[in-house]
């Protein structure tokens, strides 16, 4: 995620839940908090071109559309989903879990040793998800949603070595089933910008 991205992440998450970021907290996770790693989820898709532009050699335009987008914080060996949300229009069809995985991917690459999520008791949709990656709820947090005093479950996935490779196992046939590129678990973080007198 850049903050090219904020304006339409912004407009998913608004559409997604009753307490929203704003959009200077994306602001903040991508370019100030030296935790966080913010991605996004895009659709990317080749335009039609005519055939002329093509026989002269033209790049095909591309169209890119976010769909959904994710945060992760990387505190002391332990990284903790902060958000993940798709599209209401995209949802059911593979895309959270896309997201989901790469995540999970990526606190792999931080060497975390679990992976904390915390999620409302009523959204069973987002725990289906999170079981089906072996999530388990290890607490159950009393009024954690300020809107409505609904409790949230604290799930956890323990990354020891076993848990690794069934999760990689998983990985590699989300990957032969719904084809993605993933350029979110291996790049660095960008250097964090520093304020200051020096
Ligand atoms: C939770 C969310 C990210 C899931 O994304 P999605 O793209 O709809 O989910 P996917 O299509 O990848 O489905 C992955 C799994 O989620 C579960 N799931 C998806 N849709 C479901 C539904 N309608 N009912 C129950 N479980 C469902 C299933 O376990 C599914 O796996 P399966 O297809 O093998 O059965 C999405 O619904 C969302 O953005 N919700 C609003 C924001 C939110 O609640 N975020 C979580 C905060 S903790």
């Amino acid at each position: 995620m850049t903050l090219a991205d904020v304006t339409d992440v912004s407009s998913i998450d608004r559409l997604s839940f009753d307490i929203p970021w704003s959009k200077s907290s994306y602001d903040y996770e991508i370019t100030d908090s030296e935790h966080s790693h913010m991605v996004v989820l895009e659709y990317r898709k080749q335009d039609e071109m005519p055939f002329w532009q093509r026989w002269l050699g033209w790049e095909e335009p591309v169209t890119r559309h976010i769909v959904g987008y994710g945060g992760l914080w990387n505190v002391g060996g332990e990284a903790h989903i902060s958000t993940i949300a798709v599209h209401p229009r995209g949802r059911g069809r593979g895309w959270g879990e896309i997201l989901l995985a790469g995540m999970i991917q990526r606190s792999i690459t931080l060497r975390a040793s679990e992976v904390v999520l915390e999620v409302r008791v009523s959204n069973d949709r987002a725990q289906n998800l999170y079981r089906k990656y072996e999530f388990e709820t290890e607490r159950i947090l009393d009024a954690y949603y300020r809107n409505n005093n609904e409790d949230a479950y604290e799930m956890h996935l323990h990354l020891e070595s076993e848990a690794t490779a069934r999760f990689q196992r998983r990985y590699a046939d989300l990957l032969t089933r719904r084809p993605f590129s993933n350029e979110y678990s291996t790049v660095p973080r960008p250097p964090v910008k520093r304020q200051g007198f020096f």
